[in-house]
């Protein structure tokens, strides 16, 4: 399905393209947590009273996390969209590159989410460190880790051995 609209005030076309009721414009969903969870972060940072030097350590290794993430599973994950048509087809020797990288980072990242989960759990204990965006942040963070190890990791391992066979 495809709709467009004129934009009377000042003639600018605004296309609103809905395909199978997939809006092209949506934002890839895991960038986009990624993108709250940093903000959460910096919120935290400037918000705390507490020893800063955890946060700080928990926003650099996910700032490196999320980007290994997106240059990883991302493109692999895509792959499966190419299937209903929604997406554009990657180039075989870009989706072959991609899916060895995620087979060599998917340890790296499932270390990292235990680095990040213990350094959270450890402010969290911390005396008078129970604060709202911590606990929030904290609870987002271990949703989103677990929807990936649960989900995403298995479906991109799966994204990788059809990428070998293409
Ligand atoms: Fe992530
Ligand atoms: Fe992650």
């Amino acid at each position: 399905m495809k709709c467009s609209q004129e934009d009377g005030e000042n003639g600018t076309v605004v296309n609103v393209k809905l395909t199978g009721g997939y809006y092209e414009s949506m934002d890839e969903p895991v960038t986009s947590e990624h993108g709250e969870l940093l903000s959460l972060l910096f919120t935290a940072t400037q918000e705390s009273r507490l020893n800063l030097s955890p946060l700080k350590d928990v926003t650099s290794i996910f700032s490196g996390h999320a980007d290994r993430e997106e240059e990883t599973m991302v493109p692999v994950l895509e792959f499966f969209r190419s299937f209903t048509g929604q997406g554009k087809i990657p180039d075989g020797d870009y989706l072959r590159i991609k899916a060895d990288e995620f087979r060599t980072e998917e340890p790296v990242m499932l270390k990292e989410h235990r680095e990040i989960m213990d350094l959270l759990g450890r402010m969290e204990r911390e005396d008078g460190a129970v604060q709202l965006v911590l606990e929030n942040l904290s609870a987002f963070m271990e949703r989103h880790s677990n929807m990936e190890e649960y989900y995403l990791y298995p479906l991109a391992f799966h994204a990788c051995s059809l990428i070998d066979s293409l």
